[in-house]
């Protein structure tokens, strides 16, 4: 998810390695670490929080080495502290690895090396990699073949990084599912996760795939598939400019993020679907599942975007885990002196882990005996530290304050643990792996939507200049309104209110004329027809509509102004496509008032005052 950095060749590799560190701080990081080979010894030094502070450290050091590999971390597995920092080394000291992704597996990994002997220092699903390379490296095999051999073992994704003593003219890297790429100099190379932490130095760039194991020399690389055939790989020129390639070349960090979201909630997914059983697998909440089953009631907690995740949530649990679900706001929650009974459980819902309110709701919740459950985005934050079990949505970094891909990976996490409950209750096996199979394929379906891009920023032209917006959605694509309004809020500085479609009779339809905008999320579901209705009386009254439709619908296109088509899936997974285009509309209604979009005006990313 975050950072990594090497360089192999003559010079000294401290500067290049915090250099490129920094190129890659963009993308969010909690502590960065380097290893290096100084007078062929391995060495460590690594440190929270910024990469400055790294840089201090080194430079009391007075280190120089001529091969290295940096990387900054975004925790996944454990707490963001020196000690779970990478790189990690093996029992001997001699093999440094730097690791982006995440180990499926390691838990029973790390069980069989307990087995054999091995000592764990941290709490990561990385320092698993370096024990299990140092295995077959106790065999006798070569780096690179102990590398191919680990990763055969490996379920998950990597971008990986290995230095070890006693091959000291190499680096050996790998991937899959991580980004990698080898940035080629004249008698020295480069690796990194990202160009952007190249192009200071070269212009020559090589793209790993999946599977590829590769062995960079100072003045050769040898890249290997996983059938042991050496693959030839091509040398590309790199054409970004740097200040494009700061954000991943997109042009703000909210596009980025929108634009990734097919791989965020793979990421959110990967590892906890249990096809067979037609069931998830939620390791941060099994002690807890029973508890969580049997609740007599499930109360969500939590602010602003991540509320509306909770709106959905609610209807997910009471559709199929069969359980009372409340959803409240976190700032009215903790004021309120709710009634909570030991039989209820709290689930708080926050992408910093850090807002004040949710924090101050989930302490009292705790101190009133109900199980508290975090749904986080931030490892180690003060939410997910506090509740008593939780579930990591893992969509990376979000640096946008707008937030876009954690919500869309919130509403994985509620979808699996409502499987998780329905199967423990009276969901079939049929319906729990067609759910299974529904979210496998939601990836797929949020590609095609982003490829509607172009045609949402011409749609987005014809709306800059209004003063209001009404978003309207019933059942599951209620909360979407919601979400769709305060996106185009909080970057647009345009009023937008959203609404359940019905409720629009008993007030706000009193606003509606030919300047007032009207977005209806309509897909195919059970209250569409109803909702064509409400199309009607809105066209009655002169408003421009914009409607969310299913791909399969021909009828609406006659009805409305502007249609955004998204493919089918599930009622309960709806709201995870049909909100994609209400970012994308906000996004591109802000860029062409020409606002600041990933910092507007007056909001800040992590609220945590209260
Ligand atoms: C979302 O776009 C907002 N910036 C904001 O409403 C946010 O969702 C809210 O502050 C809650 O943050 P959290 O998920 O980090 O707790
Ligand atoms: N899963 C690893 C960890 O938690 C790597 C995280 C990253 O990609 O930075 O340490």
């Amino acid at each position: 998810m975050c950072g990594i950095v090497g360089y192999i060749g003559a010079k000294n590799c401290i500067p290049i390695l915090v250099g490129g560190l920094r190129r890659l701080e963009y993308r969010g990081y909690d502590s960065a670490g380097i290893g290096v080979l100084s007078q062929g010894k391995a060495l460590v030094v690594k440190s929270v929080g910024k990469v400055s502070v790294l840089q201090d450290k080194l430079d009391k050091l007075s280190i120089s080495s001529s091969i290295g590999i940096g990387h900054t971390r975004w925790a996944t597995h454990g707490v963001p502290n020196e000690t779970n920092a990478h790189p990690h080394v093996n029992e001997k000291n001699s093999l440094m690895l730097i690791h982006n992704g995440i180990i499926e597996n390691y838990a029973a990994l790390k069980e069989t090396l307990k087995l054999a002997g091995y000592v764990f220092k941290s709490d990561t699903d990385t320092e698993v990699l370096a024990h299990l390379i140092d295995s077959f490296l106790n065999k006798g095999l070569t780096l690179f073949n102990s590398v191919r051999a680990a990763l055969n073992e490996v379920e998950g994704t990597y971008g990986i990084a290995v230095i070890f003593e006693n091959e000291p003219d190499k680096i050996v890297v790998a991937k899959k599912g991580s980004p990698l790429v080898i940035g080629i100099g004249d008698n020295e190379n480069y690796i990194a996760s990202d160009v952007s932490a190249l192009v200071a130095h070269t212009q020559q760039v090589v793209y790993l795939e999946d599977g590829e194991v590769v062995e960079v020399y100072k003045d050769k690389f040898i890249a290997k598939d996983v059938s042991d055939k050496e693959i030839v790989k091509k040398v590309q020129e790199i054409t970004l400019k740097l200040d494009e390639i700061s954000k991943g070349g997109f042009q703000h960090f909210m596009l980025k993020e929108i634009m990734e979201q097919s791989e965020s909630i793979c990421n959110s997914m990967r590892g906890r679907l249990v096809p067979t059983e037609g069931t998830s697998k939620l390791g941060g909440i099994e002690e807890y599942a029973d508890r969580l089953a049997q609740s007599k009631r499930i109360i969500i907690s939590a602010c602003g975007t991540s509320y509306h995740a909770g709106l959905v949530g609610e209807y997910m649990f009471e559709q199929f885990a069969e359980i009372p679900t409340e959803v409240e706001y976190a700032s009215e929650f903790r004021y309120r002196n709710p009634i909570i009974y030991p039989e209820d459980t709290v689930i708080f819902i926050s992408q910093s882990g850090e807002t004040a309110d949710t924090l101050a709701a989930l302490k009292e919740s705790k101190r009133r005996g109900a199980l508290c459950i975090g749904i986080c985005n931030v490892v180690g934050s003060s939410i997910a530290r506090e509740s008593h079990a939780g579930v990591y949505i893992h969509a990376g970094p979000e640096i946008g304050v707008a937030s876009t891909k954690a919500f869309t990976s919130q509403l994985i996490v509620l979808s699996l643990i409502t499987l998780l409950i329905a199967r423990k209750k009276r969901m079939s096996l049929i319906d729990g792996q067609n759910v299974v199979s529904e979210i496998e394929h939601l990836p797929e379906k949020i590609e095609s939507i982003l490829r509607l891009n172009d045609g949402i920023e011409k749609i987005a032209e014809d709306f800059k200049d209004a003063k209001n917006f009404l978003y309207l959605g019933r059942g599951y694509n209620f909360p979407v309104a919601l979400e769709g309004a305060l996106k185009l809020k909080e970057i647009s500085y345009i009023h937008a209110e959203g609404y359940p479609a019905a409720e629009m009779k008993h007030g706000p339809i009193a606003l509606v004329d030919k300047m007032m905008p009207v977005v209806f999320i309509a897909p195919r579901d059970s209250t569409y027809e109803k909702i064509l209705s409400n199309i009607q009386e809105v066209k009655a009254r002169h408003g421009r509509i914009i409607a969310i439709a299913s791909e399969s619908d021909d009828k609406i296109n006659d009805l409305v102004d502007y249609t955004i088509k998204v493919p089918d899936t599930i009622r309960m997974l709806m709201p995870i496509l049909t909100v994609i285009p209400l970012q994308l509309l906000a996004y591109h209604i802000a860029v062409k008032k020409g606002l600041n979009v990933d910092q507007p005006r007056n909001l800040a990313k992590s609220v945590t005052v209260e």
